[in-house]
């Protein structure tokens, strides 16, 4: 059986650490993505041994940036052979309405973002496409589907993250690679927990489940899209956000 191994960026935040362990309850290698600036790399590798997961490979880099991108794909390959499995999962949230907002806030968003998807996705797809076999997942958000006040940078990003996955989907719908993107609504993450107590308590009565999502809810579709059976499934959009948005 052929082992695959999977890139996940934004590794060491909430959904990342739940895809990672999703991708290693299925089997694969999984090379585990992180900002070069992240304090403790090493502490969040002995958590997760602790929690019985032992073989993550780490590779570090900034997806905003074109070429610490490439730089750390090609470490993630260096260590865990080539890439069969890519979740572009890195974001950040830069909230505030339009009027006020500044220009280095909608930047920052739609680099670390958006532009981030073309800086880790190209190094990578064009490979899985020669070997016939790839799987990418885009992480949006309810946001990028719907819109959201306060959120002009972040739903532009997420949505382009839609747009992208659909056109780069037609390309390789022939070469044995999946493009898909999942778009979660709030799930209990600190980018979550960031938001100010009495609006992130409105947010969660809005939701007809009542609940925010878990990042292992996350972590599982994840596992089916780059599963075999879901070879059929490309361009699609996953939406799962307890009711919140149905489209
Ligand atoms: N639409 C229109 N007006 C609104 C509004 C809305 N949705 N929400 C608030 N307002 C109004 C308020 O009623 C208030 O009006 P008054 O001054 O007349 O009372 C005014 O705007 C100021 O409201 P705030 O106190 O909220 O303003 P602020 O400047 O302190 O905060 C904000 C602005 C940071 C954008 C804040 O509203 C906020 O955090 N909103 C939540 C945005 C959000 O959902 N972010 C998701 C982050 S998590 C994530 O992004 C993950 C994911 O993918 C789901
Ligand atoms: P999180 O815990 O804050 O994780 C985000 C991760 O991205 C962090 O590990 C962060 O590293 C990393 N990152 C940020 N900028 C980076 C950069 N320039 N280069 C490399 N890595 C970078 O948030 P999360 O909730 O897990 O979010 C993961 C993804 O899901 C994001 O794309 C987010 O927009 C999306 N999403 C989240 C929700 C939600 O409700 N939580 C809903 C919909 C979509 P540092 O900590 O070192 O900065």
């Amino acid at each position: 059986m052929t082992i695959r191994t999977a890139l996940v960026t934004g590794a060491m935040g909430g959904l990342g650490t739940a895809i990672c362990q999703a991708f290693a309850k299925d089997g694969y290698k999984v090379v585990a993505a992180y900002h070069p600036e992240l304090d403790k790399p090493q502490e969040w590798l002995a958590e997760m041994q602790a929690a019985g997961f032992k073989d993550f490979f780490i590779a570090a880099g900034d997806v905003s940036d074109f070429e610490s991108a490439k730089a750390m794909v090609a470490e993630a390959e260096s260590k865990a052979g080539e890439i069969d499995i890519l979740v572009n999962n890195a974001g950040i949230t830069r909230d505030r309405f339009f009027a006020k907002l500044d220009r280095s806030q909608w930047d920052a968003v739609l680099s670390t973002n958006l532009n981030s998807v073309f800086n880790v996705t190209q190094p990578v797809s064009t490979k899985m496409a020669a070997r016939g076999w790839g799987r990418i997942i885009n992480i949006s958000s309810v946001n990028g589907v719907r819109g959201q006040a306060g959120q002009t940078n972040y739903s532009a990003a997420k949505a382009g993250i839609l747009g992208f996955t659909k056109a780069l989907a037609q390309e390789l719908v022939t070469k044995g690679v999946t493009v898909n993107a999942i778009a979660p609504g709030y799930i209990a993450t600190k980018m979550v927990m960031a938001i100010r107590d009495d609006i992130r308590n409105g947010i969660v009565d809005g939701i007809p489940m009542k609940r925010f999502g878990k990042p292992e809810e996350i972590g599982a579709l994840c596992s089916y899209l780059s599963s075999e059976l879901a070879g059929y499934m490309t361009g699609a959009t996953l939406n799962i956000n307890g009711g919140l948005h149905m489209c």
